[in-house]
């Protein structure tokens, strides 16, 4: 008899995402002359840089060619691409980051979703609350957690994040093996100074626990003092891994290609507190499961870092910034308070009433997609998502229909 891991069983119903696009779907069903506008997923709708569509037809056309085609290539992905992102993602800014530290990927859902099947069942994680879902539910999937009571996982350590704390947790005042920390902050669009960062940094050292950097967002950050990589902290290599990803800065959403890097000074213990590098672990798993992400991709991936890329790159997230801007100045003006949408292209809303009610209302009243905070975790109740992921023409219509619907 093939037996269910029941750890599934205790989940909620359907991953957040899928949950906003059944209900939109059926909404969109019901009243099918209705035009809806998208600012819930964090889906870019820019076309790719032009540097990258010329790097990725080269790719393609080489591999038109018995000459120049290529087959397999590093589960790790191309030296070409590692290089350049220890240069400049890295190096350029004073991170001590190697390209063999560097795993090319297909998604950093993917790779902050895997990355826990290295780590022993009873480890005690801690996630903040509100979180991007993948963080939890695949702990969820891995049995790290017991039943989910009153909007919460038992047996899991939640980081507070509120108005109060300005939406940054605070240190957790037990010991946690796994740390998931994302900066700049999907839900909520807050960011970290290079001081509070530090202090995370020292906890881990102090516990020889592990942080799990999202800096999925880090191409929003105009703030030059804010870090942008966790590795701008000292000693942050010993106790920190970090995963970025091209979808958000280059407009890959479908195209998929981001990175994880692992320092080669990062340990994990053993039952016998025997110390190992991860390194070669995640190294081992990524060439078992993984085959490494198509030629032309990556190549389309190390056109972001060409100069003429860099500035297309830089024009992209300018767009979807100035949306944000948008956003925020009309949010504010409907005297709702908000935060994020500066170095970040979500902006959190403080909705004053039940989030999913709130969703609700936007969609049927204004035919506007958001996110509702609850579904981010309890902390997230009271809040809406809005993401700067659309057109101009899109986000200034949607924002008057908000206005209407809000009168
Ligand atoms: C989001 O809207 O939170 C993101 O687009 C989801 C993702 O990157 O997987």
């Amino acid at each position: 008899m093939i037996r269910l891991n029941e750890n599934y069983l205790k989940l909620q119903s359907s991953y957040l995402f899928s949950e906003i696009s059944k209900r939109v779907a059926l909404f969109q069903k019901e009243n099918p002359g209705k035009e809806i506008i998208r600012l819930g997923i964090g889906d870019v709708t820019r076309a790719l840089p032009k540097a990258c569509i010329e790097a990725f037809h080269k790719a393609t056309d080489e591999m038109a060619d018995d000459a120049t085609f290529r087959g397999y290539g590093p589960e790790q992905g191309y030296d070409f691409l590692r290089e350049a992102i220890a240069r400049e993602d890295f190096q350029a800014r004073g991170a001590e980051i190697n390209a063999d530290e560097v795993f090319v990927s297909d998604g950093a859902k993917c790779d902050t979703g895997n990355i826990q099947e290295l780590f022993a069942g009873d480890i005690r994680i801690a996630i903040p609350d509100p979180v991007y879902p993948v963080y939890i539910d695949t702990n969820v999937m891995a049995g790290r957690t017991g039943n989910y009571n009153d909007g919460r996982y038992e047996g899991v350590v939640y980081l507070d994040c509120t108005r109060e704390n300005h939406f940054v947790p605070e240190l957790p005042k037990e010991t946690v093996d796994l740390i998931y920390l994302c900066f700049p902050n999907n839900p909520t669009g807050a960011t970290i100074t290079k001081t509070e960062l530090e202090k995370w940094v020292d906890y881990a050292k102090k516990n020889k626990s592990l942080i799990i950097y999202d800096a999925a967002y880090e191409e929003f950050i105009r703030d030059e003092e804010l870090p942008r990589s966790i590795f701008e902290i000292k000693d942050a290599r010993e106790v920190a891994i970090e995963s970025r990803s091209y979808s958000k800065t280059a407009g890959f959403t479908g195209t998929r290609c981001a990175y994880t890097v692992i320092p080669k000074e990062c340990m994990v213990y053993d039952a016998s507190c025997g110390k190992h590098p991860l390194h070669g672990f995640w190294n081992r798993r990524h060439t078992t499961k993984f085959n490494g992400v198509s030629y032309p991709v990556q190549r389309a991936a190390e056109a972001t870092y060409s100069e003429e890329g860099k500035k297309q790159v830089k024009e992209l997230s300018n767009y979807y910034l100035e949306n944000a801007k948008l956003i925020r100045q009309a949010v504010t003006g409907l005297c709702l308070a908000c935060t994020g949408g500066e170095n970040s292209p979500y902006i959190w809303v403080d909705s004053l009433r039940d989030s999913w009610e709130f969703f609700s209302m936007l969609l049927t009243e204004a035919g506007v997609v958001t996110t509702p905070g609850a579904g981010f975790g309890r902390c997230g109740q009271g809040f809406i998502r809005i993401s700067a992921f659309n057109s101009r023409a899109n986000v200034e219509k949607a924002l008057a229909r908000i206005k209407e619907a809000l009168k």
